[in-house]
This record gives C-alpha cells, sequence and structure tokens, in this order.
C-alpha cells in the first residue's frame, strides 16, 4: 500500500492548474484521486477531470474534484492510472479491476498516460497476470472460443455466483496466454475477434511510469 501511494503522490506532482485530467481506476489510482483532491482543497488546485470508472468518479465526486462532461473533452493534459504489468517498453497489461475500456479510452484522449505501480508490476516480460479481454454478452460462448483458439486458457470473470459485468454491461474473459512475446501482434489479433470490444493491452500509451517500492524509493522508466 505505501508503496502505490508513494508512486500515486509523485505523478500527482505534475498535475497543474488549468489542466483536463483523467483519472484512473484500481488501489493505486485511488491514492492518485485522493491526493488530486487534497490538492484541490488545500491549494485551491484548479483543474477537470474525467473518470475511467463509476467507482472514481464517485471518490472524486466525494473529494470535491470539479467533474466535466466527456462532451467538452478534446484533449485531456495528463491521465493517472495504474497497471496490472508494465514492461521495459511500457507496453502494460491493465483490467484487473475491470475498467480496461473506459481506462484506454480516456487514455488515447491524453496527451500523457502516467502509470503508477509498485514494484511488483514491474516485469521483462507481460504475461504471467491472465490479460482481462472486455467480450459482449451476446454469443459470448462463441467469442470465448476464438479466444481459446489464440492459445490462451480463458476464464470469465465470476462475481460471486454471477457472471462479472463492466460499467458497459459487458463481460470480462481472463485469459492465461503465459509469456507474451508479441503483444503488439496480440493486440490486433484479439481485437480483431467479433465480440471482443477490447482487450488489455496498451500499446504505445503509457509516456511515464512511476515505481513505488516498500524502502520508499521512487523510480521512473520512460
Ligand atoms: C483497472 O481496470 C485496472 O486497469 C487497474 O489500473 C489495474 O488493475 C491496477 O490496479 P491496482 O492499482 O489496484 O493494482
Amino acid at each position: 500500500m505505501e508503496s502505490k501511494r508513494i508512486a500515486a503522490e509523485k505523478a500527482v506532482e505534475l498535475v497543474k492548474d488549468g489542466m483536463k485530467v483523467g483519472l484512473g481506476t484500481g488501489s493505486t489510482a485511488y491514492w492518485a484521486i485522493q491526493a488530486i483532491g487534497r490538492r484541490v482543497k488545500e491549494e485551491g488546485l484548479s483543474i477537470q477531470a474525467v473518470a475511467t470508472s463509476v467507482q472514481s468518479e464517485q471518490l472524486a465526486k466525494e473529494l470535491g474534484i470539479p467533474m466535466m462532461p466527456f462532451a467538452d473533452v478534446d484533449v485531456l493534459d495528463l491521465t493517472i492510472d495504474g497497471a496490472d504489468e508494465v514492461d521495459p517498453a511500457l507496453h502494460l497489461i491493465k483490467g484487473g479491476g475491470g475498467a480496461l475500456l473506459r481506462e484506454k479510452i480516456v487514455a488515447a484522449a491524453s496527451k500523457q498516460l502516467i502509470i503508477i505501480v509498485d514494484e511488483s508490476k514491474d516485469v521483462k516480460q507481460l504475461g504471467k497476470f491472465p490479460l482481462p479481454v472486455e467480450v459482449v454478452p451476446f454469443a459470448f460462448e462463441l467469442t470465448v472460443k476464438k479466444l481459446r483458439k489464440l492459445g490462451c486458457e480463458p476464464k470469465l470473470r465470476k462475481n460471486g455466483d454471477e457472471l462479472y459485468v463492466t460499467d458497459n454491461g459487458n463481460y470480462i474473459a481472463d485469459c492465461e496466454f503465459g509469456a507474451i512475446a508479441d503483444p503488439e501482434a496480440l493486440h490486433d489479433d484479439l481485437n480483431r475477434i467479433p465480440g471482443v470490444v477490447d482487450n488489455g493491452l496498451f500499446i504505445h500509451m503509457a509516456s511515464l511510469v512511476i515505481v513505488g517500492s516498500a524502502d520508499g524509493s521512487i523510480r521512473s522508466i520512460t
């Protein structure tokens, strides 16, 4: 928790007056939203924000962070978000919290995507973390079979006894590929399957990764 918090607080130092900011989702992004809320309250930091999940939007509103409608967004100055894995090329696996689609839409609208992680997420090769793939409910059984043909073992994410449903009304298949040799090719292969809405590979999207460590040190990867 401490390593996530220090990475988040370092990233929030990059937020400046007048910026349009994307708020990520998850236990690391939580600390970034807290730190932004504190700066809004204590320093009068003037920003406008959009959130990548219902959960993050609720938290931001509770903290008094001014939110803007997506209709008013052209380009965001920066987005601060967590990740499940980060490789040396700054390719990411995201979606452990189920918010990958909104996260990717917001990241794609951002001049800078700043990723905040603890050191457990900093890996040589992506793939130990099962890759989340968002699929539409219609004929999801067929979509899952197509996913399996790409060489993974897909497991539909559950919420208790029910299938987990994203903020967009879709399902998540967590796909164990093992080491992913070519993330970019896999990203494209997955998104070519009808029924796949998007997948948790974020390729060439992150501009900076901030890694917090348990000893209190912080490392940046660009
Ligand atoms: C949410 O869907 C994810 O992409 C998160 O950003 C990712 O799972 C990291 O989450 P934590 O910060 O909770 O580890």
